[in-house]
This record gives structure tokens, sequence and C-alpha cells, in this order.
């Protein structure tokens, strides 16, 4: 749903929750980057004990903040909107994502090694081998989710893989990571954010203690161990630094893929043209997985927090504030774009969904796009005929912008 037209910009409440319900408010963003591209919010209304914040709608004003560390702080107050509602800030903290350099830099530089590139191109077999596993798995029904019978146990095998988890917990973290990433939707999580809280998080870490018990004996060469053995300025990194650690890398790569891959598939179903165009010409398939990131960014947003009273495309900004870098708005941005809100196979665009190449830009983009490539590969491949035949539903949510259900015939 999107606001009315009428209502003053200065009452305008980014996160409010009615606006999402069918995925992101794409004409209150174009209304702002017209009218106010560095806009404040002054409360969360589902979360009323949060501070408000400014949002950053255009590609411009997100590439300012996301370059300028110093300014615009990982670690001060969190990392999306809602600074210690759903995950305390002490163990945001502890993720490297939620750090400021030079701490960040040097925990980031243990997995960079293994992200490049070269690295994840070694990977391409093993991780057909699962896409193809799991289309296997749909041969002979007549309709399936796309979500959850296929791009949830494709991400979730492709991150186990990396992590030295077996095919069987898959299910196991999933729905941890969904619970938690989606904890403010009823229909992913009815019982509530305390519930995520004092349930999930808690499992999380009873769960991961034992893989951490089982590596600290018997050292493997997947990216727990990693965690566990990697020595940080001469130390250790504390238990519940390599909990983060993992929780990060688990969330990251069960979510985003699954969310852009599912996004990709409904603008390609919902548009026969650009199907074609693409079942004609496969090759063309990398231009569209960044077309994809580019109109359904996984992250509607990450979040600063600034260190000094500032300034940002002649908005003053006050030490301690929050500024939300909305992707989904700045991935839309005319002054970038033309016709911004047309999905096209061909466009091949440069985009943010990744971040906008600051400190924190994404660790897993080389990942992301082989698993995306490949699976948009293996499914055009089998089932070039599929049509929608259920509701598409998003999940309700102005951080993941993904989708909760997308049902398929197959026939
Ligand atoms: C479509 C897929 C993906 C999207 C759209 C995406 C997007 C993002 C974004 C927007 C950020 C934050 C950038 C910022 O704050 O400046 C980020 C960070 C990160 N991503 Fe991804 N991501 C994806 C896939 C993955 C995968 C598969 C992994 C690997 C396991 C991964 C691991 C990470 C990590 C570890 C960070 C933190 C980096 C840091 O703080 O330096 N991501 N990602």
């Amino acid at each position: 749903m999107q606001p009315e037209e009428e209502t003053p910009i200065e009452d305008v409440l980014v996160m409010e929750e009615s606006l999402w319900v069918d995925g992101p408010p794409v004409d209150l963003f174009r209304r702002l980057r017209s009218e106010c591209p560095v806009h404040w919010s002054r409360e969360i209304p589902i979360l009323p004990e949060e501070d408000g914040f400014w949002s950053v709608t255009t590609a411009d004003g997100v590439k300012e903040v996301s370059l300028d560390w110093k300014t615009y702080s990982s670690e001060l107050g969190g990392i999306t909107a809602a600074s210690d509602s759903v995950i305390p800030l002490e163990l945001t903290r502890a993720m490297f994502i939620g750090m400021d350099p030079p701490k960040h830099d040097r925990i980031k530089a243990l997995f960079q090694r293994g992200f490049t590139p070269k690295r994840i191109a070694d990977h391409e077999d093993e991780i057909r081998e699962i896409a193809r596993d799991v289309l296997d798995r749909t041969e002979g029904l007549d309709h399936c989710d796309l979500v959850d019978d296929v791009a949830q146990p494709f991400v979730a095998r492709v991150i186990g893989t990396f992590m030295g988890l077996p095919p069987g917990d898959d299910v196991i973290w999933a729905r941890l990571m969904n619970m938690i990433l989606g904890a403010n939707d009823p229909d992913v999580n009815p019982e509530g954010i305390s519930t995520v809280m004092e349930r999930d998080v808690p499992e999380v870490f009873e769960r991961c203690s034992k893989l951490i018990a089982d590596r600290r004996e018997n050292p493997t060469d997947d990216l727990t161990s990693v965690l566990v053995h990697a020595e940080v300025d001469g130390e250790r990194l504390q238990e519940h630094e390599i909990v983060m650690g993992f929780f990060l890398l688990m969330a990251a790569g069960n979510d985003s893929t699954k969310a852009t891959y599912c996004s990709a598939m409904q603008a390609l179903l919902e548009d026969r043209e650009q199907m074609e165009i693409l079942l004609d010409d496969p090759s063309l398939i990398p231009s569209a997985v960044e077309e994809a990131l580019r109109m359904f960014p996984a992250f509607a947003h990450f979040r600063r927090t600034a260190t000094k009273d500032t300034e940002l495309q002649g908005q003053k900004i006050r030490q301690g504030e929050k500024v939300v870098m909305w992707y989904v708005s700045s991935n839309r941005d005319e002054t970038r774009y033309e016709n911004p809100d047309h999905f096209d196979v061909k466009r091949n665009p440069e985009h943010q969904a990744f971040g906008a190449g600051g400190r924190h830009y994404c660790l897993g983009t080389a990942l992301a796009r082989l698993e995306l490539k490949i699976l948009l590969e293996e499914t055009l491949a089998r089932y070039p005929d599929m049509k929608i035949d259920g509701e598409p539903k998003y999940v309700v949510s102005g951080f993941v912008n993904q989708l909760r259900t997308l049902p398929v015939s197959l026939a």
C-alpha cells in the first residue's frame, strides 16, 4: 500500500507496516527522492521505544553515507532502523557487519580470500549439483512453491556446505534464520518478537556452541573452523563473536540469494516477453541477475549512526541520529536509470544492492551472483512453461525484501 498522496511529507513514517504489505512502497520512495531526498521519520510505529531516523533515498546520498565510515558508524547504534529491538545491540556489535574499522577490517580479511570470484568459481560444479538435486525433488509435481521448495533448500545447502554443516540440519538452520530476520512479520513469526529473543536466539547459541566445541577438537577447512581458530591482533575471537560471525554468514547466505531468485522469477513469470528473451538467449542470464539485484535488492536498507553533527545533501544531521540507506529507492533513482520501474533483462546495470562500495560492501557478491546464475539457468532450462498459479505474498518487513510464497505450476 502507498500512503495518501496528500499526507504531508513531514508526517510520512517510512517504516509504517501497512506501507510494506505488498513489498517496498516504490511510489512513496519516488516522491521522497523528488520532494525530500533526506527525510525524517519521527518514529517506527511497530517499535514505539525506538527513535526516529533519517531516510536517504538517492543513489548519490547512499553512496556518500556508505563511503564515509568515520561520520556514519556501523558500530555506534546498530545496522538496521531498529537499534536494539530484535537483536540486542551488544550482539550486533559482535558481528563484523556491526563493527567499524580497524576491527571490522581485520575480521573481514579472514574471510575475503575464500570469497574472491576465482575461489568461488571453484565451487561451480558443486553448486550446480545442489541446484539440480533440489529441482529433481520437484519432478512429477504439478505445483510447487518456489520459495519453500526451490530457493530455500538450495541456499541452505550451499551455505551449509561452506559452513561445514550436515544436510540434515538445513531445515533447522533455515527456520532459525527466517524467524530471526522475519521477526516482525506475524505470518513468519506469529508468537511475536519476544519469542524470537527468548527461544530462537538462545537456540542459535546452543547449537553453535556445540559446533564450536567440535571444531576446537577437530579442525576442518570450513568457514566455521576459520571463525573458531581465527586470531585477531594475537587473540582468539570470544565465544559470542564466533557465534555471531557464524550467524552473520548463515543469515546472509540463507536469506538474500533466496529473495533475489524469487523476485527475479516473479518478474519473469509476470512478463512473458522478458522470459522469452532469456529462454532464447541464456547468455543474458548474468545481465538479468544484475537487473534483479537492482530492482529487488534483498535488503531494503542498512543503517548507520552519525558520529558528529554533519550535513548530508543539504540536510543537517545531528550526532547520534540514525541514517538509513534505502537501496530499494536508490536502485530506482531516475537520475541514474531510464524507466527505473521496468524490469529489463538486457540492462545489465550497476546498482547498490550489495551496498554502495564502502567498507561494509557485501562479502558474498561473487557467491550470490554464481548461485543466482546457476539456479536461474537450471530452472528455466527445466521448466520453460512455468506459470504463477497462486497469489505471491511478501514478508511484511522494512528490512528483508522478499517473498514469503510464490506458488507456481510446473507442467
Ligand atoms: C543477493 C544476495 C545478497 C545481497 C543483495 C547482499 C547484500 C548485502 C548488503 C546490502 C550488505 C551491507 C552493505 C553495507 O552495509 O554497506 C551486505 C553485507 C554482507 N554480506 Fe551480503 N548480500 C547477498 C549475499 C550474501 C552472501 C551469499 C553472503 C555470504 C555468505 C553474504 C555475506 C555478507 C557479509 C558477511 C556482509 C558484511 C560485510 C561487512 O560488514 O563488511 N552476502 N550484503
